[in-house]
């Protein structure tokens, strides 16, 4: 139970009509986390909109309208029509327009674990998902997509948006390419998962706070503000839920881009800032294969094979050598 005499929660979950009630106490149990009906003194810093078919975060502590996602409408259809296809640099860092499809087709044939799809679809497992943008724009250019991601309140938000974009005829293709799995991808040896391996694995962690707090969009200021939630304000839901999650660490990092490397049959792929040093360094972390024993030197960056730079963003690719 939630003790609701302490400070107000990081986050409180809020039906947004009578209809939506069941559903908003069924997912404050899950996540342990108080369920508002409106008699509250103390708003908590972020509430979880609830209806019956889709989720949205309300930042009570900044001045902005809830934060949900639609792939139906803005910026994702926008994407969709005028994203530059093939040529934008994402599908080139997934490899579209090189012969990956070709080897994946093979991959298909040698391997049962990822005949789940077509063959000729590069696969791509995003270890990351978040919002599911980068998941969107990959499914929209003819990938088939696994999105994972292990804070549970946003893998359902993103699934209940999948949910409403299968139900649009202009765009279900694309949705029906995607399939979200609430999952920790430091372990994609996982029995559980759809596959047992993919083409691609894509990274996007949090990136480190950025000082042009303008140019960050109101999503990640969200996501940062809560994924850093370890505060004493959130300790008092003590009971180890994943809606927040634990800032990513160096260590969390390396085993990401490990496990990544596990998984992938042709590259991992990781989105970076455009100035930043690469994801993982060869500091010595326990079960980290990229350990430099000499401990005594500076710890150096594991430099991609390659990367491809656009304006903010670059993405570092790793190929599988396996
Ligand atoms: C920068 S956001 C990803 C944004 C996403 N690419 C998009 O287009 O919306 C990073 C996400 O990775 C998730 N994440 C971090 N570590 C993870 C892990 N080990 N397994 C699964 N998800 C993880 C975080 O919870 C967060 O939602």
């Amino acid at each position: 139970m939630v003790d609701t005499t302490a400070a107000a929660p990081l986050l409180g979950i809020r039906p947004t009509s009578r209809a939506s009630q069941k559903r908003a106490e069924a997912i404050a149990e899950e996540l342990y986390l108080p369920c508002l009906m409106g008699s509250e003194t103390e708003l908590p810093d972020f509430e979880l909109l609830v209806s019956n078919d889709r989720l949205a975060l309300q930042p009570n502590r900044f001045a902005s309208g809830p934060i949900g996602i639609d792939f139906t409408a803005g910026r994702a259809m926008h994407r969709l029509k005028f994203g530059g296809g093939k040529r934008q640099p994402l599908a080139r860092a997934i490899g579209l327009a090189s012969k990956s499809v070709k080897k994946n087709q093979a991959l298909s044939r040698q391997n049962p674990g990822v005949d789940t799809h077509s063959q000729g679809e590069l696969t791509v497992f995003d270890a990351t998902a978040g919002f599911g943008k980068d998941t969107w724009v990959m499914a929209s250019l003819g990938c088939r997509v696994i999105a994972a991601e292990r804070c549970l309140w946003l893998h359902w938000m993103l699934n209940d948006a999948l949910e409403l974009a299968r139900d649009d005829d202009l765009i279900a293709d694309i949705a029906r390419r995607i399939k979200a799995v609430h999952h920790d991808s430091r372990d994609l040896k996982c029995k559980d998962l759809p596959w047992s391996a993919a083409d691609v694995v894509y990274l996007d962690p949090m990136y480190p706070p950025s000082q042009k707090s303008a140019a960050v969009k109101k999503e990640m200021q969200a996501l940062h503000y809560l994924l850093a939630g370890q505060d004493e304000r959130a300790s008092h839901n003590s009971e180890k839920k994943s809606h927040t999650t634990e800032p990513q660490t160096d260590a969390e990092n390396a085993a990401l881009l490990q496990s990544a490397l596990g998984f992938a049959t042709q590259r991992v792929v990781v989105k970076r800032p455009a100035r930043a040093l690469p994801l993982v360094t060869d500091a010595v972390t326990p079960g980290n294969q990229f350990g430099n024993p000499a401990t005594t030197q500076a710890a150096k960056p594991v430099e991609p094979d390659t990367s491809i730079k656009s304006v903010n963003t670059r993405y570092d690719i790793y190929i599988v050598k396996h």
